[in-house]
């Protein structure tokens, strides 16, 4: 994975990468959302016949290849032109969950033509509900399972490389951005041959239709309500029929109250450490989490997650499944939709070979004494 991130950086201008691989303030939480799994350990068990292994599991009544979700990101189109669309392919072919996020960059519609497979919806809690409920109803429209309800974005984190760059959407175009244009041509060439990038499901609205530059915090602080509360989880179940997921639960006890609000899944998430640095990395928190609902919600662990290993150290702890955002953003960076079939596949292959290493066979099988907390 750090020679996919390594080949994104090369392929893209610095502001973009920037933007993909950037995280609040000093970082510390999205480090620590990786570097946490190498405190988990296997208790690898030997001569126990892998010649057959089962790495499928169901995930809200689904069938998933392996447990892993692809987590919803913004302005995929900044990396490669066909954004979203790229990735909704990619996910529909390895049989994976997609999920969109409201700030994409390709709409609701344009998604669900292109995957007929299990499509989930981010959404914010927006002060303007009449728009948030026009969206549900055009996700509902065509077909999308659950929606994902972001709720650690009660403000934007302090995205420092991003404040540094003044990155906006669409991007600026001022010297620095001419000179990036020059050293980064594949992405340049590919950037200007495409149609202007914009919100694809806000359009049409004063900011952030692509007309003018916007920074992403004065558009979120400006559009997202800071009020919001677990009132606002009650009005998304009574206005969407589908299943109902919360995003960027990052305590036991918030845990329990989204479990006691009967939501489907809850996923553990400090949003790739974008948001509130010192946050708690999600893997550490999945023991503790599972113990306390006890198998009322199901759990995705959301972050940090950059191979088969750590997905299957996350499932052993108790996880239904995982979601990766930077590892298929990072791939599509690097290579476009292609980058993202590799990733996709490496990382289902990641979850084979530590199982048969492991000598397990199923996913039912991967229990919490096949690990050890280091620590
Ligand atoms: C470039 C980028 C854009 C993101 N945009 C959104 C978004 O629009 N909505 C959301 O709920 N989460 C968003 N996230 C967070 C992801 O859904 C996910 O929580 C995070 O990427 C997980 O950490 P990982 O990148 O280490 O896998 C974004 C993450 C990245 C890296």
């Amino acid at each position: 994975m750090s020679d996919l991130r390594l080949m994104a950086q090369r392929r893209l201008p610095g502001g973009v990468f920037d933007y993909i691989d950037g995280a609040a303030e000093d970082e510390v939480t999205a480090g620590l959302n990786v570097s946490s799994f190498s405190n988990y350990g296997f208790r690898p068990r030997v001569l126990r016949d892998v010649a057959t292994i089962d790495t499928s599991t169901t995930f809200l009544g689904e069938y998933l290849p392996i447990p892993l979700i692809l987590a919803p990101t913004g302005f995929g189109r900044i990396a490669h032109s066909q954004g979203e669309l790229a990735v909704a392919r990619a996910a529909e072919r390895a049989g994976l969950p997609y999920s969109l996020s409201t700030m994409g960059t390709r709409s609701i519609e344009e998604i669900a033509d292109v995957n007929s497979g299990t499509k989930f919806f981010q959404v914010y809690v927006w002060r303007d509900k009449t728009l948030l409920k026009e969206m549900l109803e055009r996700a509902e429209a065509v077909g999308y399972e659950g929606i994902m309800i972001t709720v650690d974005t009660a403000e934007l984190g302090r995205r420092e490389r991003d404040v540094r760059r003044g990155f906006s959407l669409p991007p600026k175009i001022g010297l620095d951005t001419i000179l990036d244009g020059i050293r980064n041509p594949s992405w340049t060439w590919d950037f200007i041959r495409a149609e202007p990038i914009q919100f694809a499901n806000v359009t049409g609205k004063s900011v952030g239709d692509g007309s003018s530059p916007v920074t992403l915090s004065d558009y979120i602080n400006s559009q997202f309500d800071p009020a919001l509360s677990w009132k606002d989880v009650e009005w998304f179940k009574e206005n969407w029929s589908g299943k109902v997921m919360v995003k960027g639960i990052q305590t036991v006890e918030d845990a329990v109250i989204a479990a006691d609000l009967d939501v489907d899944a809850l996923i553990l998430s400090n949003h790739g450490g974008r948001q509130l640095d010192g946050a708690p990395p999600p893997i550490e928190l999945v023991a503790p989490v599972a113990q306390a609902i006890a198998g009322k919600t199901e759990i995705v662990c959301d972050g940090g997650i950059r191979r088969g290993s750590d997905i299957v150290k996350a499932v052993a702890l108790g996880a239904n499944a995982c979601m990766v955002g930077r590892a298929y953003f990072y791939a599509l960076g690097a290579a476009g939709e292609p980058g993202v079939d590799w990733v996709l596949n490496f990382l289902a292959e990641g979850v084979r070979r530590t199982m048969v290493l492991n000598g397990v066979g199923s996913v039912k099988e991967l229990t919490t004494d096949l690990v050890v907390h280091r620590g």
